[in-house]
């Protein structure tokens, strides 16, 4: 039985015949969007082989089953980064659960620094494409042709659609840019930021990506946000640390709490 396996048979057990609608996952300083599923059922990582260990701060590793609305969602509380252990496909068991369950969409979510004056500390960013700066992929090893994926729409046009509805209907201005991944855990120069804005990128994180190849690999639409926690290195004196990271996620949460939550209320399979 292979570990995708395994978490399958211990969702059913615990959640049986729950299929979810949209996958997702929180990142750094949004965990608590969690407390606004109605759940079925809460399963610590520890229980399913493969996935994350918790580890960075502002992660739960949980697994949060149930409903926003009439939306089923499948939540993740946290997630692994290529940081950790210079493995690029950490969350390769992760998504795959996700389309073995069922879903049709995956919702990914990030703490990020911004390159862009207008959009500081506490705002939010619908990303549009990526930049991989790793020269890494969680597909390295993979078989077949199915490995050779299209990144021509990696972030899906009809999903960032609707996010941008949701976000005019409740009022929260949502940025749009580039994602550019650095590997980290170190932080950026002021040189290497220079370069990533000369490239074309708006926000500089070191997560997300791995999960979008993995997910447009399993031929699920992919949409995701970027919680502004900081500008760019050189771009602001305030010195960058995780505590500032998770210090200035909580200035968004509520924005992104209340986009993704009209986000759900309104999902339609994306086309
Ligand atoms: N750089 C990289 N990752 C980040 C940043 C940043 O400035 N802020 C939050 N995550």
């Amino acid at each position: 039985m292979s570990q995708v396996d395994v978490c399958i048979a211990v969702i059913n057990r615990l959640a049986s015949s729950f299929v979810p609608q949209v996958g997702m996952v929180l990142g750094s300083g949004l965990g608590p969007f969690a407390d606004q599923v109605n759940a079925v059922a809460s399963i610590s990582f520890d229980e399913l082989p493969g996935f994350p260990q918790a580890g960075v701060g502002g992660h739960a590793g949980r697994l949060v089953l149930g409903h926003v609305g009439n939306t089923r969602v499948a939540v993740l509380q946290g997630r692994a980064h290529y940081y950790e252990h210079g493995h690029a496909d950490a969350m390769a068991v992760a998504i795959q659960t996700f389309k073995a369950m069922g879903c049709e969409a995956l919702v990914l979510t990030n703490a990020a620094g911004s390159m862009v004056t207008d959009a500081g500390p506490g705002s939010v960013m619908l990303l549009t494409d990526h930049i991989n700066m790793t020269g890494v992929s969680p597909l390295f090893g993979a078989q077949g042709n199915q490995r050779f994926v299209d990144m021509t729409q990696a972030y899906h046009h009809g999903l960032n659609d609707a996010m941008r509805s949701a976000a005019k209907a409740n009022n929260v201005t949502l940025h749009e840019g580039v994602y550019a991944w650095m590997c980290g855990p170190h932080f950026e120069t002021p040189a290497e930021i220079r370069a990533l804005k000369v490239l074309g990128a708006q926000a500089v994180g070191m997560s997300t990506v791995p999960e979008v190849i993995l997910a447009r690999h399993q031929g699920l639409p992919v949409c995701a946000l970027s919680i502004v926690t900081n500008y760019a290195s050189g771009m602001s004196p305030t010195p960058l640390s995780h505590e500032q990271t998770m210090e200035y996620a909580k200035m968004a949460t509520e924005d992104v709490e209340r986009l993704l939550n009209a986000f759900l209320q309104n999902y339609e399979v994306p086309v």
